[in-house]
């Protein structure tokens, strides 16, 4: 359970994202409680732009908000060029955050929604409080969203890497699959752990954002939000 002193800081990240929005910005948001604070920051100044959220939950805020919301297809359609940016700026908080920018995602099992939307946005800035930040990514559970045929096979593909594997209980994402939650997996090269991960049948998508690391991290302590 979060303190109220983890709470302030994640406000703090939250509200010093809210500054990187300019209008008219094509906006994607992610999930989560520091994601959920930008969402109600954005809604308390009547940010007049639709935004395109990565879960159910956070697009019920959203609107809840007073925010306006659309699709990624309808960004995608709108388009007026293939060099036209779909999105200009994704905000989305993180499970663990290294120094080189890599991150674990997917706490909230949103994981899959929020790569798509970090990959079609010009850029991407993580907020996060302190306690997120990691010598080295991997303590936290991988979670790993995978088809639901798929689950025993997946699972003993990454028992053969060495891994724990825990299938969350009562938990089905929005897009209707299961996660698995990972431990064990060794993590020196995390961009390739991630494309090994993905490139096993079955998988979804994991919760390493190695690939597509964000360009900005906003982190905060005792209630100051800087720059990583
Ligand atoms: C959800 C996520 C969240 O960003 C992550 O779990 C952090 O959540 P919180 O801000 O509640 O600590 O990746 O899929």
């Amino acid at each position: 359970m979060a303190s109220k002193k983890q709470d302030a800081d994640k406000l703090a990240a939250a509200q010093m994202a809210v500054r990187e929005v300019k209008a008219g910005m094509k906006l994607g948001v992610g999930s989560g409680s520091t994601l959920n604070m930008f969402v109600e920051e954005l809604g308390r100044k009547k940010y007049p732009f639709p935004v395109v959220c990565a879960s159910n939950a956070t697009e019920q805020l959203a609107k809840k908000s007073g925010l306006k919301t659309t699709t990624l297809d309808e960004l995608v359609k709108a388009r007026k060029s293939p060099e036209e940016p779909i999105l200009d700026l994704f905000v989305d908080g993180a499970d663990e955050v290294d120094k080189s920018y890599n991150l674990i995602k997917g706490g909230g099992g949103a994981l899959t929604r929020e790569k798509i939307i970090a990959s079609a946005s010009s850029e991407f800035a993580c907020i996060v409080d302190e306690s997120k930040i990691v010598a080295k990514i991997g303590k936290y559970p991988l979670p790993i969203e995978v088809i639901p045929f798929a689950v025993s096979f997946v699972s003993s593909e990454l028992v053969e890497l060495g891994a724990s594997v825990i299938q969350r209980p009562k938990f089905i994402t929005d897009n209707g699959n299961p996660i698995l939650d990972v431990t064990g997996l060794d993590y020196k090269d995390p961009l390739g752990l991630e494309t090994e991960l993905n490139n096993i049948p079955g998988v979804v998508e994991n919760g390493i954002f190695a690939v597509r690391q964000p360009e900005k991290i906003i982190v905060a302590k005792d209630g100051k939000a800087r720059y990583l």
